[in-house]
Parts: structure tokens; sequence; C-alpha cells
């Protein structure tokens, strides 16, 4: 049987029309593999975590809102009538732009994806050599370099990760911020997985996270199918591990984190860092600058996402569990304050504290490297 390891959690299948994703709500009891082709379709596997997990979320938004380029009709497609056609185009982009970026508002990779569809798509308005094909095929090739990049990115931050454990360590990790939620290796899980083809044998433990479970229904799921060493506990389990010595390090993944270092990532995320401050276990967040937003000075300025009080209540037991009217509190995500979090770990180094100052220093890496001003910034 085909291992989930093999499968791509998004990709784009340019001659369909589609954007193909694992359907995440199964696993993993099922490997159900569904084409996206509409905008109501990609919104909605967004918003109902089919695809999930930051970095996944910009690919498939990047990669729907070309295919829904794509797919309007422009006759007489020459470059004498660029304006005309490109207004066209516009106005069916902008709409779908606005529309996918609707479907989640924490993950900033979600508008810093569709923000780089935009600014390639309006680096073509005017040039009147192009015509639409040639527009909608520079649209293709940003969403590919999104997701192309984006393996590249998990890499470089599996390396600075691994240089901070070492061999036969016990890792936590909270919710999924593995291979399903990136495109390879994931965020937090990059150090790990770097690490077991290098032989460091760690103990990975896995919050299962409430209430939708993506640290069993995930993380335990991909990292056993990789063949790592990982135990599943229950979200009240983590500050118990640490007192008995069993975590050295804490590696969490992060939907948006502001310029002073707070982080947004999957809710319980908090309370584990603060338990690892009490238990002297460094707490790390794999952030890739996609994931940083400079515009945001602290963590109160973060839009945390509410969802469904079903999610609670009833999701995933075979029965109701909660008494029918009960009043229900679900956030999807929390802020972690940047003193509990030990350093940042990006694709260009690993920030510590302060973190306004080594963020920024972070970005003036990023910029360097590329010659290009970052997009968060
Ligand atoms: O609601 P989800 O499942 O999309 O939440 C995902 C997380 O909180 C992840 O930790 C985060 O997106 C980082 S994924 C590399």
């Amino acid at each position: 049987m085909k291992s989930i390891l093999e499968y791509e959690t998004v990709a784009l299948l340019d001659e369909e029309d589609a954007v193909q994703i694992i359907d995440q709500t199964k696993l993993p009891g099922r490997t159900e593999l569904i084409k996206l082709k509409t905008a109501q379709q990609i919104w909605d596997a967004i918003y109902l975590l089919q695809v999930r997990g930051a970095p996944a979320i910009g690919v498939c938004a990047a990669m729907g809102i070309y295919i829904l380029t794509k797919k309007v009709k422009i006759e007489n497609d020459t470059p004498e009538n660029h304006d005309v056609n490109f207004a066209v185009l516009e106005q069916e982009f902008e709409k779908q732009k606005v529309y996918l970026d609707s479907s989640r508002p924490t993950a900033v990779n979600l508008s810093w994806a569709l923000k780089r569809m935009e600014k390639v798509f309006f680096d073509c308005k005017g040039q009147k050599e192009m015509t639409m094909a040639q527009v909608k095929e520079r649209l293709r090739g940003e969403a590919e370099e999104i997701r192309r990049e984006d393996i590249d990115v998990c890499r470089r931050i599996g390396e600075y990760g691994l240089a901070l454990v070492k061999p036969g360590d016990g890792i936590l990790t909270h919710c999924n911020a593995g291979k399903l939620a990136a495109i390879r290796y994931g965020t937090a899980t990059a150090p790990v997985y770097l690490g077991a083809e290098r032989g460091y044998d760690f103990h990975v433990y896995a919050d299962e996270t409430r209430p939708l479970l993506q640290g069993a229904r995930l993380t335990a799921y991909e990292l056993q199918a990789a063949g790592i060493d990982v135990t599943l506990q229950c979200d009240n389990m983590s500050a118990s591990l640490m007192r008995e010595g069993r975590i050295q390090a804490v590696f969490v993944g992060c939907d948006r984190v502001a310029a002073n270092g707070d982080t947004a990532n999957k809710i319980g995320t908090s309370m584990v860092a603060i338990a690892a401050k009490r238990y002297s276990v460094p707490f790390y967040v794999c952030a890739p600058t996609a994931t940083i937003d400079m515009s945001i000075p602290g963590g109160d300025q973060i839009v945390i996402e509410q969802r469904k009080p079903e999610e609670v209540t009833g999701m995933w037991y075979a029965q109701r569990m909660a008494s029918e009217g009960v009043k229900v509190y679900n956030p999807a995500f929390d802020v972690t304050d940047n003193d509990l979090i030990a350093g940042i770990v990006t694709e260009f180094g690993v920030a510590r504290a302060p973190y306004t100052e080594s963020l920024r220093e972070i970005f003036r890496k990023k910029e360097e490297r590329s010659g290009e001003r970052a997009y968060n910034l």
C-alpha cells in the first residue's frame, strides 16, 4: 500500500484545471484525493480543513487563483488587445483573490501567497506585447514556484532546527506542522525528518490537539508512516512528560508571527510554552519568513479564527458528548507570548530575543539573498 508520505499534499493538475489535495478530514482512516475546480470548492476545502496548515493553505490558494484566472475565456487573445483583455482578467482575479483570502483569517501565508500572485499578475499589466495566455503562464509559474520554495524553506528550517537538539532527545510537538501541513518535511517536523535520515533516533511526542485532533490524526500518522518513534498523548499530559524529564525540546509550527515575536499557532500551544518555561525545556517556533508578519507589532493584533461549536461538542465522537445548548468557546489558535519562546527557527537562521531586532535581521538576510523587498515587511 502506498504510504501517506508518497502523496502530494497539494498538487496542480493543470490539464484538468484543478488543484488536487488529500482530504485531511478523512485521515488516517481513508486516503481520498479531491480535485478542486471552482472558487467555492477551493474556499470550502480551506475552511473545512480538508487542506490545512499555513504553508499548504498558501500553496493551495496560489494554485487556486491561477486555475480560476486561467478559466476566464478570452476572445481575440492578441497583443493588440492587451489592455481590454487584461481588464477582463483583472476583474475575475481581484474578485477571486478577495474571496479566497476570506476563507481563514489567522494563517498569514494565505494572504501572503495571494499577494505574491497579485504582484506577478499586475507586473504584466500594460506589457503590450503580452497575450493573456502568457499572463496566465506567468501565474502558473509563480504558483509552482511558491510550492517549490516551500520544500527548500522547510529543509533549511530543518537544518537550523537540527542544530538545536542531539541524538536521542525527546521532542514534543503540538498540532500538525508536518508534511501534511506543507509540501515536504513540514516546519516543526523538518528537524525530525532530517534527524531521522542521519540516525538521530529522536522520541517524538505528539499532542493529540483538541478539538480537531490534528496531532492524533495527522502528526502521529505521518511520523509513524516515516518509521519515526512517535508517541501520542492527550493535550493535558505534556506538562507531566516535561516534569519527568522526557522532553528536551519543543518544536511547533505557527500561523502568524508578529514583529515582536508573539506567535499564533493552534489552540493549546501557549499552554505547552508555559509548561516548557516552568520545566526549562526550550520552546522553538519553526517559522518560514512567509509566516512572519512584520506589519503587526504584537500578538494582540493577530485575528484569531473562531470556529463552530459543533467541533467541540460532537465532531469525532460517535455521539454528541456535550449537553444540548451548552455554550462553547472554540478559538482555533492562541498567541504564545514572545518571552516564552527560546528561538524562532526560520530558513535564514534562528532568531532570538529581542525579536523586534532579530526578525528584522532575518528579513535583511532574505532581501540580501533575493535582491527584492520582502512582501511581509
Ligand atoms: O487549523 P490548522 O490545522 O490549519 O492549524 C495548523 C497549525 O496550527 C499549524 O501548526 C500551523 O499552520 C503551522 S503548519 C506548518
